[in-house]
């Protein structure tokens, strides 16, 4: 039986009002993509991985990746590290914080991380990553998620003897995204482990890999037997793909649409960043709107070049005239986002 995608279902405790996860990217998955996420659909959208070890150490920047604002929620905040007990410690912040779930990433291929002995390299040892569910299962009351490729080589099957082992440990739900950490993100996701991983486990696994329309979403559901489907790349500057596979709204917005959201889009981060860490984070964000032969090529990179994002929403409003009066309408649904934050337990100046 096919599950409706806008159907709720549960991690633990916590309830999830649609089939549709937002997945987590690093350097993609801030406050403002999370909200919007949200907006469009996604039941549960995820923080970018945290360094559990940049927490340890009252790093500014790391504390920052748990400001939590309450209309994103509910919402998992992803953890990454390879010792027990300082991820233990971490996964206490992060539910201080507010986090609905702790996910915990053993899916990382980028040797920054894996060369540390974290992310994607703990599907080659699971007595340490059992270890790592259990110490985090011990220190927090929220449930722990965990998200994984299928194994460190090409061809690999490890995810299917690691997924119940982490089950017992304590996860609540697996997501796995069926490429080798070899593959990066070549090739195709192979999601007859999705289904494999299905039949060998009793809590929800989420299938993630290629899913970009509903069409593709609802095969995916279909043929794996996967609780919900996670949509990544799709989403990026795109928040229409997420309202097209759970709503069957059309994915193609009017041009005055895309550059309200872009805006929107724009004040948030700055809100979150703060305007210098904006401008060089926010770039590659205009060819993921503006790209889709929705705009010009040309005027992606005209927007680049400009010294200022106020110069960029300039350009941008005066190429999509009504885009104002969209902005002005989204502007006023909104929760303020003053008031959607939630406290920070931790000072995020490191105690100053
Ligand atoms: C830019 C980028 C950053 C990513 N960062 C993370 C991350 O921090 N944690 C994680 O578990 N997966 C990360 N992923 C993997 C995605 O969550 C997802 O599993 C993968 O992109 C496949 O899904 P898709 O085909 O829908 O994009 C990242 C992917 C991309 C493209």
């Amino acid at each position: 039986m096919q599950a409706d995608l806008r159907s709720s279902w549960r991690i633990g405790s916590v309830e999830i009002p649609t089939r549709l996860v937002l997945a987590p990217m690093a350097g993609v998955s801030v406050q403002a993509f999370r909200r919007q996420g949200r907006r469009y659909g996604a039941g549960l959208v995820c923080s970018e991985m945290v360094s559990c070890a940049g927490l340890q150490h009252g790093n500014e920047r790391t504390l920052g990746y748990l400001r939590i604002a309450c209309d994103e929620r509910p919402l998992a905040v992803q953890i990454f590290g390879s010792e027990p007990s300082v991820m233990a410690e971490a996964a206490r912040m992060v539910e201080d914080a507010g986090a609905d779930i702790v996910d915990i990433n053993f899916g990382c291929p980028v040797r920054k991380v894996t060369k540390t002995g974290a992310g994607a390299t703990l599907l080659d040892e699971p007595g340490r990553a059992c270890s790592i569910v259990r110490a985090v299962s011990q220190a927090v009351s929220v449930p722990i998620t965990i998200k994984m490729r299928r194994g460190l080589e090409d061809g690999s099957r490890a995810c299917l003897e690691l997924g119940p082992r982490l089950v017992e440990a304590g996860a609540s739900s697996l997501t796995l995204h069926p490429r080798s950490a070899r593959q990066m993100y070549t090739g195709e996701a192979d999601h007859s482990l999705t289904a494999e991983l299905v039949e060998r486990v009793a809590v929800p696994v989420v299938a993630s890999g290629d899913v970009t329309s509903r069409t593709r979403a609802r095969a995916v559901l279909a043929t794996t037997g996967a609780e919900a489907v996670m949509v990544g790349r799709a989403a990026q500057g795109n928040p229409w793909a997420l309202s097209e596979i759970v709503d069957e709204r059309p994915a193609e917005p009017t041009r005055e649409e895309v550059v309200a959201e872009l805006i929107l889009f724009m004040r948030e981060t700055v809100r979150e960043l703060g305007e210098v860490r904006a401008t060089g984070f926010l770039k590659k964000f205009y060819g993921w709107y503006l790209g889709r032969g929705r705009f010009p090529r040309l005027f992606k990179q005209e927007l680049v070049q400009l010294a200022t994002l106020g110069e960029v929403e300039e350009r941008l409003v005066a190429a999509a005239p009504g885009a104002d009066d969209v902005l002005e309408r989204l502007e006023t649904e909104l929760p303020d986002g003053e008031d959607v934050l939630l406290d920070l337990p931790i000072s995020i100046y490191g105690g100053g």
